[in-house]
């Protein structure tokens, strides 16, 4: 496994692989892997000939009151992990080395980047497209890896692909949870026993809701999750809403497919989850 650095040495690696007739994967992640990561990984290793794992922790998707200096950066584990996991290249890039002073290009991806997570994270996935693009264009990935369980990141990136020509091929992985129902996720770490069981409450209101959905109206659906997930000791709802599966407009009575998304701090800790949902 060989650890990249600088953007322009690992571009050259890509294309030397692309010339060699190999089939690129790319797994983007801000690091503090966990099962989540690993089943990105695993499913590279099985699709592509070269999996690349960036570990990036993007400062441009933190707004000025989130947790960028506080995020988890266990390296060396993270390094472990991806050894054991077969991947050829870690790309561990620095801030400069991404985001040099003189940078000064950014991508949007209008109306989609503003709702949900948007609203209340001004600037996160201006931060989160742009970061994206540029992995996608230094890794000359065939195919990138991104989990579910960040489904308006998702489908961000699904438009900006398309938007923008992308020949990087997005690949939607399963959320994966632990044993209790919480969505796995590396700010999981910053909760307390007592909060992570709790919060078991989260992914146990979308399941619920999501038997609702097939008979029951949008708005008793919907009411009746706002109320469990207020239930949850020191919770603040950030958002509870269900939306089109496709294009994340807001649903109504004749939505067949549609996506339960919620943030939901829980203390300190904003966690998110979502659940598929057709009648
Ligand atoms: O999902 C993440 O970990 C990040 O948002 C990503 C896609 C790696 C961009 O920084």
């Amino acid at each position: 496994m060989n650890i990249i650095k600088k953007a322009s040495e690992m571009q050259k690696i890509a294309l030397k692989h692309i010339k060699a007739g190999d089939e690129i994967g790319l797994v983007p992640t801000m690091g503090a892997l966990h099962e989540g990561h690993i089943s990105l990984i695993d499913k590279s290793g099985k699709n592509d000939d070269i999996t690349i794992v960036s570990i990036f922790v993007n400062p441009t998707q933190f707004g000025p009151n989130e947790d960028y200096l506080k995020y988890p950066r266990p390296i060396e584990k993270d390094l472990q992990i991806c050894k054991k996991h077969h991947v050829d290249y870690v790309f561990l890039p620095s801030v400069s080395e991404m985001f040099p002073d003189e940078h000064k290009t950014f991508v949007e991806v209008k109306e989609m980047q503003d709702i949900l997570c948007g609203a209340f994270r001004k600037g996160h996935f201006r931060g989160v497209a742009t970061v994206v693009a540029k992995l996608f264009n230094i890794s000359c990935a065939d195919r990138a890896y991104f989990g579910l369980k960040d489904f308006q990141q998702l489908k961000i990136i699904e438009r900006m692909a398309k938007d923008l020509n992308f020949t990087t091929k997005i690949v939607p992985c399963p959320i994966v949870r632990e044993k209790s129902g919480l969505a796995l996720s590396s700010r999981n770490s910053y909760l307390n026993a007592k909060q992570k069981s709790d919060a078991v409450l989260i992914s146990k209101t979308l399941r619920e809701a999501k038997e609702d959905f097939k008979t029951k109206s949008l708005q008793i659906v919907l009411s009746a999750a706002v109320k469990k997930l207020s239930s949850i000791p020191e919770s603040k709802i950030d958002y509870a809403e269900i939306v089109d599966f496709d294009d994340l407009s807001l649903a109504n009575s004749k939505t067949k497919k549609a996506s339960f998304l919620a943030a939901v701090w829980v203390g300190k800790t904003r966690l998110i989850d979502n659940i598929a949902m057709s009648k």
